[in-house]
């Protein structure tokens, strides 16, 4: 079996799809190696991430990465949810092929953006 079964039920059913319209932060990343994308929208409040979703054109490692990295970075402080890694998205998945680890970096990568463009705008406005 090339995939985890959980890799499998984060691909087949995954969680957080979708968009936040009034999102405090938006992450869009490209993969240079397939060309696929990802988009991450959060809300925060009192530092932490309240919701997250994301909409991705990406290959099954890289929904399955997705919908795991929200459902990790719900209710984490910005923070810890900069310090997530692929590896961390990986290894909550009980592993990826080794040729599809570098489609976990869609997520995380999305996810630091958010963060990062949350942050920027919020100094804009102090
Ligand atoms: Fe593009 Fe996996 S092959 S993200």
């Amino acid at each position: 079996m090339l995939y985890s079964k959980k890799v499998m039920e984060h691909f087949t059913k995954p969680k957080n799809v979708g968009k936040i319209e009034d999102a405090d932060g938006l992450g869009i990343v490209g993969n240079p190696k397939c060309g696929d994308t990802m988009e991450i929208t959060i809300k925060v409040k009192d530092e932490k991430i309240a919701d997250i979703k994301f909409r991705t054109f990406g290959c099954a490692s890289a929904i399955a990465s997705s919908s795991i990295t929200t459902v990790m970075a719900k209710g984490m402080t910005l923070d810890d949810a900069l310090k997530l890694t692929r590896n961390d998205v990986a290894k909550e998945l009980d592993g990826l092929p080794p040729h599809k680890m570098h489609c976990s970096n869609l997520a995380a990568d999305a996810l630091h953006k958010a963060i990062e463009n949350y942050r920027e705008e919020k100094d804009k406005k102090e």
